[in-house]
């Protein structure tokens, strides 16, 4: 990205301000931006008629058009809410409780490949579907690890870390930034040179908004096989799937680290059902035989495979034609009243927990919706040290737990019931998870854990509550950072970094 992107625009802020009186007088001035509003919700429960909306909501083409928008947030007072993709399970990128502009980086997303020297630059409102694709399109030989839903937008994805099929082998998506522009709180454009490795660290799974709004990230790229192999079991409880998942617990981190294989719970019918599916960096001829050394309960076949590239293993089954410009569609495919919450696991949980507690919610009405799923940690990610970025969830860790409830739209749904059953199936977990803290995965990010109080000021002891569950130890390091680089705490949201000098 050419630094000359980035230069100011002095006319800006008198559109802005122009927008700002205009949305003061009509509230009728958001309606053409309605479809930015709309396409990025994922999550219905904050697309009702009662969700607070932005008083404007500016979709920047330049990065002088975000400048000059936190300038004049800051001389009206207003906080501000950065949107990439929208993903944010609490809805804190385009929902705030007081008076507010939203910045939309929809139209700074563009992405520039450089094969030679495996390295791409991406602008922060781009999908990751989107950075695969265009990878994907000059070479089959290079990836990038990061999550697997394409319409996750790069900017709050990197921000909080970023997990998928490549993590045991590379790590996270943050873990392999090599540079970044960022826009702080003074408006000013900062490299990783300029900002200091501090601001640099701390963007990198420090969550998003909380230090300034990134503008693009320099990625490397990683080394794939032409082909690899995907592969998916599927066993309910009648065929051994309770024994299945407990045995996989022993397995699946200590795998080498080309495979990656995760388990999927959820009911089906009448009964509760486990699916098994992974990606291996090889051919099927040597996962086979490894599988069988390894996890040889499972019953692993060629039949359950299938060798391809790693682009159509991740998307085939969502887009059966092969059609990979569904990538480039940044309107996610279904929407859902949904909530999230996560735990890491550091001693397998015993096959009781498998065999009697995850039954019985999931035979539950509301277990219809529900489900659990387990990634597994090891390789990488034991290796790179719990300081080296914020997120600090790695050696030790044997496995995520994710578990989500999501129903469609439908009028007149009680969704507390979904709450409910969500949060008991998590409170029951207790005794088998990760203790003081229970920590949990900053892009999963869940209220329930605690929040910043509304006036703005929050003590670091309040936040602590979820920081360290969140970043462990590294939480002191953040809030040093933000109180360097942010010390009024421009950048805020219920669960931002607090600044010390707030209060
Ligand atoms: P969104 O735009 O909502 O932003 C999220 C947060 O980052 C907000 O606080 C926002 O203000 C801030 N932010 C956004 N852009 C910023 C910028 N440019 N600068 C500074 N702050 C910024 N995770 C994962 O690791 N692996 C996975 O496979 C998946 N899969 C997945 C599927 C689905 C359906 C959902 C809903 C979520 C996931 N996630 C995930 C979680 C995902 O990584 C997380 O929600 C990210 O924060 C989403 O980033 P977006 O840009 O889409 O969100």
């Amino acid at each position: 990205m050419k630094p000359s992107h980035y230069n100011y625009h002095p006319t800006f802020p008198l559109v802005f301000a122009i927008l700002l009186a205009f949305s003061a007088a009509s509230t009728a001035v958001a309606q053409p931006h309605d479809q930015f509003l709309q396409s990025s919700i994922r999550i219905l429960r904050f697309d009702t008629e009662t969700t607070p909306k932005p008083l404007v909501i500016v979709t920047p083409l330049l990065a002088s058009h975000i400048q000059a928008t936190i300038l004049c947030s800051k001389r009206h007072g207003l906080q501000i809410r950065i949107r990439s993709g929208g993903h944010d399970s609490e809805g804190l990128s385009y929902v705030s409780q007081v008076p507010f502009v939203l910045v939309d980086l929809v139209n700074l997303r563009s992405i520039d490949v450089d094969v030679e020297s495996r390295v791409a630059w991406v602008q922060s409102g781009a999908t990751v579907g989107e950075l695969y694709y265009r990878i994907y399109e000059k070479t089959r030989t290079l990836a990038f690890p990061a999550g697997s839903c394409p319409t996750i937008g790069i900017g709050g994805h990197l921000s909080g870390g970023g997990y998928g099929v490549f993590h045991r082998k590379y790590g996270l998506a943050a873990d392999n930034v090599i540079d970044a522009h960022v826009i702080d709180a003074n408006g000013r454009i900062l490299d990783r040179k300029s900002m200091g490795e501090d601001l640099f660290w701390a963007i990198r799974g420090g969550g998003g908004g909380s230090f300034g709004i990134v503008l693009d990230w320099k990625i490397k790229l990683v080394p794939v096989p032409p082909t690899v192999t995907g592969f998916s079991v599927t066993k309910t409880l009648e065929q051994n799937a309770t024994q299945l998942i407990h045995q996989w617990q022993y397995v699946a981190h200590r795998l080498p680290k080309d495979l990656f294989f995760l388990v999927t719970i959820s009911r089906a019918n009448e009964t509760v059902q486990a699916t098994f599916s992974g990606l291996y960096l090889g051919l099927v001829d040597e996962l086979i035989p490894l599988m069988e050394t390894r996890f040889q309960e499972l019953g692993l076949t060629k039949q359950d495979c299938i060798e391809t590239s790693w682009i159509l293993v991740m998307y085939m089954s969502q887009f059966p034609n092969n059609t990979l410009e569904s990538l480039l569609n940044r309107t996610a495919a279904n929407k859902t009243w949904f909530k999230i919450k996560s735990d890491y696991v550091k001693e397998p949980i015993p096959e009781s927990v498998f065999a009697e507690i995850w039954p019985r919610y999931f035979n539950e009405d509301e277990g219809r919706y529900g489900s659990i799923v387990l990634v597994p940690y090891g390789g990488e990610m034991d290796e790179i040290p719990e300081t080296q970025t914020p997120f600090p969830h790695r050696a030790g860790n044997m496995y995520k737990i994710i578990y989500t409830i999501g129903r469609e739209e439908e009028e007149n749904l009680d969704f507390q019931r979904y709450l409910s059953w969500i949060r008991r199936f998590y409170e029951d977990m207790t005794p088998y998870v990760s203790k003081s803290p229970r920590e949990a995965y900053v892009n999963y990010r869940d209220l329930d854990l605690g929040m910043n109080n509304g006036s703005g000021i929050t003590s670091y002891a309040e936040a602590s509550i979820w920081g360290l569950k969140y970043f462990k130890n590294n939480f002191r390091r953040l809030v040093q950072v933000k109180t360097l680089v942010d010390p009024q705490n421009f950048f805020k949201h219920e669960q931002s970094i607090p600044s010390l000098s707030s209060w």
